[in-house]
């Protein structure tokens, strides 16, 4: 089943110069893909996210996510959307502060009024896959980036929404820490058929992936998928990096 489908996608950014950061996206994403966006700095990924995920429009071209264009909701149909069909994770977390781990987790189901019994159940769940369950009552500025980066997917799947988003979830975590979100993410993937799209600059992160597209000056470049073994998946991914040239400088081999 499609849940994601891009057509034709186009984005120019207006201004003095007008800038086409995008060029005839193409891109289905079926459900329960773990689907990983890689190119250099500046090839459009989060352009392309953000289209995606309806944060901005394009230029041309059209997102269905399962069938419905969102780019077509009133905002306020919109903004129902997004907080119930999709999940954000973000390379800077975006957790409140004043809020308790727990707090930030269940906001989404807080904002749809579930019964408290039904998001205690799920909190459970959830804080017990991602290993936080002994931190749910600390504060943000209390706990570890890897927690925040685990304490931001549990809060972005716990709606069991259709699609989730990752713009660098990882890019904020020492090693140690962006293998365990991935394995996290890899997991969550498969035991809840939660569709991805990962956005990362990290081999290693990509390489969790069932697939990889490859963007570079705003069209597509490559597509690769992801066989028997993750490291050869991972050295198939460094070989079209380095096709691809850009910022290859950050792609260190020692971190599979
Ligand atoms: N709001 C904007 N206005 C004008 N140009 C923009 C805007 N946002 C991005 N761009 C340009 O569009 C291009 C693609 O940007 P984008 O942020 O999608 O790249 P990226 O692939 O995510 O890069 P990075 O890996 O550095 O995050 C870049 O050349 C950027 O300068
Ligand atoms: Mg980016």
């Amino acid at each position: 089943m499609e849940i994601l489908k891009a057509r034709e996608l186009n984005k120019i950014y207006p201004g003095k110069i007008p800038y086409e950061a995008l060029t005839n996206i193409d891109l289905t994403i079926n459900k329960g893909e773990f689907v990983g966006i890689m190119g250099p700095s500046g090839s459009g990924k989060t352009t392309l996210l953000n289209l995606v995920s309806t944060i901005d429009s394009p230029t041309a071209g059209e997102v269905r996510i399962q069938g419905e264009n969102p780019h077509r909701l009133s905002p306020d149909k919109l903004a129902y959307f997004r907080r119930r069909e999709l999940g954000f994770v973000f390379q800077s977390f975006n957790l409140l502060n004043t809020l308790t781990v727990k707090e930030n987790i269940v906001l989404p189901l807080t904002l749809d009024g579930m019964n408290l019994k039904e998001m205690n159940r799920r909190l459970g769940v959830m804080a017990e896959k991602l290993g936080i369950t002994s931190i749910l009552n600390k504060r943000t500025y209390e706990i570890s980036g890897g927690q925040a980066q685990r304490t931001a997917i549990a809060r972005a799947l716990i709606h069991t929404p259709k699609l989730v988003l990752a713009d660098e979830p990882t890019g904020n975590l020492d090693s140690k820490a962006a293998r365990d979100v991935m394995e996290l993410m890899a997991k969550l993937n498969e035991e809840e058929e939660a569709t991805m799209m990962l956005v990362t600059h990290d081999p290693m992160a990509a390489s969790y992936c069932n697939r990889v597209i490859f963007i570079k000056d705003g069209q597509l470049y490559n597509e690769i998928h992801c066989g028997d073994s993750r490291a050869s998946f991972y050295q198939k991914i460094i070989n079209v990096l380095s096709l691809l040239g850009g910022d290859g400088h950050d792609f260190s081999p020692i971190r599979v």
